[in-house]
């Protein structure tokens, strides 16, 4: 079972809508999903589908452990293979709680470890605020290995989140006593326009990156980011998705445009966050899943 946490330290990146997307995409390969909505006071990424089974809580009590049984904060969603716990705390109460709890970083990856996860998920994304902060550190620590930084190809974004995500790196380092591995941060970048400034932007991004110009020292000088080749377009159908309330590789698997067609972008980007499963990402593009249950183009 892999977990993936979705992160960004400031909001309005585009983390919900490709948590949400991503876990369409693979759920539609077959593989059995979670999609953690963590995102604990606004239900973005959690209330793109529509729920075919909601259950009475969500990450509320989840994290404050109030259920005899943590399977039952999961709901199922209209897509096959694709199950979320919503986020239903509009009071934001959870990150205080979790502050003042002595396991609180810890609260997601020990609920998440338990066998009944594995035993149901291939995969597990998590859905994160855009903030640094607890609640983004405990959902950092659940990770199994790799966790998705989005940003978009502005310059004061590029230097806030890595100025963010080194932040509560260093803060999260203290975990390695307890054999905590912290993970390695795979940047998306999205709402890429090919203009002169994004170009630079990219640029930018890539030699902060690849001369490690961030203090790694406080990290034990590791390399903790990585760019994907993957970039996502700036494009009305990636808003397409929210409204027609679907993942957005069911909307397009061709177009008439430069550059790829949303399918394929997903695609790719499936495939350089799971390799192992490239077979059954490639399955998808061939099946062509579409938007009516049960009808399946070119099947
Ligand atoms: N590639 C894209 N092209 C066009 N619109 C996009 C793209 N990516 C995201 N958007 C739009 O940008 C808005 C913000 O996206 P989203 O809610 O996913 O960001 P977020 O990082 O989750 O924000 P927050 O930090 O507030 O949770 C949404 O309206 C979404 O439809
Ligand atoms: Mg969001």
């Amino acid at each position: 079972m892999k977990i993936l946490p979705i992160i960004s330290p400031k909001g309005g990146e585009g983390k919900s809508t490709f948590a949400a997307y991503l876990a369409g995409f693979i759920a539609d390969a077959g593989l059995r999903t979670l999609l953690i909505d963590a995102d604990w006071s606004q239900p973005t990424a959690s209330s793109i589908f529509p729920l075919k089974q909601e259950a009475t809580c969500g990450l509320y009590e989840l994290l404050m452990q109030m259920l005899p049984d943590p399977l039952l904060a999961i709901s199922h969603t209209s897509i096959d293979n694709l199950d979320v716990i919503y986020s239903n705390d509009p009071d934001e109460l959870l990150p205080t709680a979790m502050l003042h709890a002595a396991d609180g970083r810890l609260r997601l990856r020990n609920i998440l470890q338990q066998p009944a996860f594995a035993t149901h998920y291939d995969v597990i994304i998590v859905d994160s605020k855009g903030a640094t902060g607890v609640m983004t550190e405990l959902s950092i620590l659940s990770s199994t290995g790799t966790v998705m930084g989005v940003v978009k190809p502005i310059l004061p974004d590029v230097r806030e989140f890595i100025r963010g995500s080194l932040h509560m790196f260093a803060r999260l380092k203290t975990y390695e006593n307890y054999g905590i591995q912290l993970p390695d941060i795979a940047i998306l970048v999205n709402c890429f326009e090919n203009t002169l400034l994004d170009r630079e932007a990219m640029e930018s991004l890539a030699t902060i990156i690849n001369q490690k110009q961030y203090d790694s020292s406080v990290l034990g000088n590791r390399d903790i980011y990585r760019l994907l080749d993957t970039r996502i377009e700036a494009l009305d159908i990636y808003k397409l998705g929210h409204v027609k309330s679907q993942p957005v590789h069911r909307l397009e698997y061709k177009t008439r445009r430069k550059g790829p067609a949303a399918a394929e972008t997903m695609h790719s980007l499936a495939c350089e966050l799971f390799p192992e499963w490239k077979a059954e990402f490639d399955g998808v593009l061939v099946a062509q899943p579409s938007n009516e249950p049960g009808e399946v183009k070119n099947a």
